[in-house]
């Protein structure tokens, strides 16, 4: 069970799942995976579509996440969606990575996906 104030997420049972949350306008990615299996298939862009549409349905105008300064898919994937580097947390991950932040706008009505976390 997902206990946690103002979160959601959307997901593919055995495939790929978002969680994220919203709170005083802003919104943060906490966890995107998708099964080895399933990636280069479009879900982990539809799971971000789908956490986007769902912030916006909570009155976010803005998302952030971080993530690891290598992770060359995830940042792949991110500057896709519009995604730009605000900030870098340096040794932040256990292995001595940096994280960046990224932040991209949530406009309302410009999002893809589905607010109810149908992806
Ligand atoms: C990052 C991750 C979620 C991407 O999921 P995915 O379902 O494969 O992504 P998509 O198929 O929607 O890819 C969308 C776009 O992202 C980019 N992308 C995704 N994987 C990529 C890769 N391995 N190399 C380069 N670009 C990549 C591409 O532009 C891709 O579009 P294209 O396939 O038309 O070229 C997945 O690789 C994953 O779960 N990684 C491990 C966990 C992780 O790193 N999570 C993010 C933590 S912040």
């Amino acid at each position: 069970m997902l206990e946690m104030t103002g979160g959601f997420g959307a997901w593919e049972p055995g495939r790929g799942l978002v969680l994220a949350r919203a709170a005083a306008g802003e919104a943060e990615i906490l966890t995107l995976a998708v099964a080895p299996a399933a990636r280069r298939q479009g879900l982990g862009a539809r799971l971000m579509a789908s956490a986007l549409a769902g912030a916006a349905a909570r009155g976010a105008a803005a998302m952030f996440l971080e993530v690891a300064a290598g992770n060359a898919a995830a940042r792949a994937l991110y500057a896709g969606l519009g995604f730009a580097e605000v900030g870098r947390r340096r040794r932040y991950y256990a292995d001595g990575a940096d994280a960046l932040v990224l932040r991209r706008d949530i406009v309302a009505n410009t999002v893809d996906g589905d607010a109810a976390g149908r992806v």
